[in-house]
């Protein structure tokens, strides 16, 4: 091989490595990211106990056809691993296990020809060592009941903290329940006590402050469902499907290389607004309707939570613009509030405020607790890895919240009839920072003059 040929081969190699690389996305958390996780959680585990977690079970829907896999979130904030039958050991001190000392262990699945043929690529360890920084990494047939180091474990912090608290896991048959099922045997057998203890606090105090790797992808899924939204905007029209409206808005979060939304998607029209988590979105949407979205997509595990209110015909009625301006100040009311140090609870008290003035104002209630049944849930929570996300009840820089008042009018309620079956919730999801709440969905327009402006403009799928 001359020169010239072995610098023409090198570089072909190069470019190969490089069109593989590009082939996937690689904009997912560092290995580092969740390296330090690790390192947080060490931190607040007692001397002798260990943090058991375990990844996420397999789902079957029907037969042999399963629910996509969704990880457990814990698992994934602390090991960036996608796969089930895997369980992670963390220790305050190093122990010794199966040969190696560390803090920290993991048993993953083992590499299956089979399995691989149907479904794809399993990792096993060498694969989890290449993509992780972790250095004990296990086949999961090698944890077994001689595997924990009892003598040197006085508490167990898991999900779980009742007694049997893996038998939520016992209902399969694999490698996760027999793990589980391990566990659950040393800990009745122990011959001295084992104090069971729950990883909430820990994983909620960790996971409600989000490091700027998580915010750039909460801003990306934030990005992906406006763009969502302002084409339901603009394709809306009466005769539409419910269905069709979760579709165009479904088609960008996909073509912008969301996996899913992060919830069941939510495209109530005219009395289906009223229903909070109307999932079903089957009907036609008529001329005067009202259409509330309630619909984002999660990008690399994290989700945001995005609602619209829009008209069918592209022009609120004087009855919704009434109510729709009074959602909207009560949003803003509670935005307002979302101040670094604050009570989170000061945002629910501020958008609700508004509400209760103005729906007794215009005699549709006649004190606060019958306001209070048109305004029946709460108006914030965390967002993150969970649509519901684990997080602190102050407002610290780095929590990330939505601010979702709204308004529900069944028909039958006891005001006038021409504010029944308006339904109506606007939602944005709030970073908290040292400088102010900063709107992380304000890509999508929430003033009754925009979203009639956008309605009159050329959508983007056409069909
Ligand atoms: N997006 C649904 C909810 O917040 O409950
Ligand atoms: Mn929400």
């Amino acid at each position: 091989m001359t020169f010239k040929s072995t610098s023409l081969f090198l570089f072909g190699i190069l470019v190969s490595f490089c069109s593989i690389a590009q082939d996937y996305p690689t904009d997912y958390l560092s290995a580092s990211f969740h390296a330090d996780r690790r390192a947080a959680v060490k931190k607040q585990l007692s001397d002798k106990g260990v943090g058991i977690f375990f990844a996420g079970q397999t789902r079957q829907r029907s037969n042999d056809t399963d629910f996509p896999y969704a990880q457990n979130k814990n698992f994934y904030y602390l090991t960036g691993l996608d796969e089930p039958n895997a369980v992670l050991l963390l220790f305050k001190q190093p122990v010794s296990l199966l040969g190696k000392t560390g803090t920290e262990f993991i048993f993953v699945q083992n590499r299956d020809p089979f399995k691989e043929l149907w479904t794809g690529k399993i990792l096993g360890v060498d694969g989890f060592r290449a993509k992780s920084n972790m250095e004990n990494i296990f086949i999961n047939e090698e944890f077994k009941a001689s595997t924990l180091p009892m003598a040197s474990i006085d508490s167990v912090f898991s999900l779980f903290r009742t007694e049997g608290i893996f038998n939520k896991y016992k209902a399969k048959e694999d490698a996760l329940s027999r793990m589980a099922g391990t566990v659950d045997s040393l800990i009745a057998t122990s011959k001295k006590p084992v104090a069971t203890r729950s990883t909430l606090n820990i994983m909620r105090n960790l996971r409600g402050i989000k490091t700027a790797e998580e915010i750039t992808l909460i801003k990306k899924a934030a990005s992906i469902s406006a763009l969502g939204h302002n084409d339901v905007m603009r394709s809306i029209k009466p005769g539409m499907k419910e269905f069709q409206a979760q579709a165009i808005m479904e088609y960008h979060f996909k073509n912008n290389g969301s996996e899913f939304p992060g919830y069941g998607s939510i495209n109530g029209s005219a009395e289906n607004a009223c229903v909070l988590h109307y999932v079903t979105n089957l009907k036609t949407i008529k001329n005067g309707d009202l259409l509330l979205s309630d619909c984002a997509a999660e990008y690399h595990g994290y989700t945001a939570d995005v609602t619209r209110t829009i008209p069918a015909n592209g022009k609120f009625t004087e009855a919704q613009k009434t109510l729709y301006e009074i959602v909207l100040a009560a949003q803003d009311a509670g935005i307002a509030a979302c101040q670094a140090g604050a009570p989170m609870a000061n945002v629910d008290a501020a958008s609700r405020a508004v509400v209760y003035a103005e729906l007794i104002k215009l005699g549709i209630a006649k004190n606060n607790m019958e306001a209070r049944t048109y305004f029946p849930h709460g108006t914030s929570h965390h967002l993150g890895l969970d649509v519901h996300d684990l997080g602190p009840s102050t407002l610290l820089p780095g929590v990330v919240i939505t601010v979702e008042p709204g308004i529900y009018i069944p028909a039958g309620s006891k005001c006038d009839k021409k504010w029944w079956n308006i339904g109506i919730r606007i939602e944005d999801d709030i970073l908290i920072t040292e400088k102010g709440p900063e709107n992380l969905s304000a890509g999508s327009p929430r003033k009754v003059a925009d979203i009639e402006k956008m309605a009159k403009q050329k959508r983007v799928i056409q069909n």
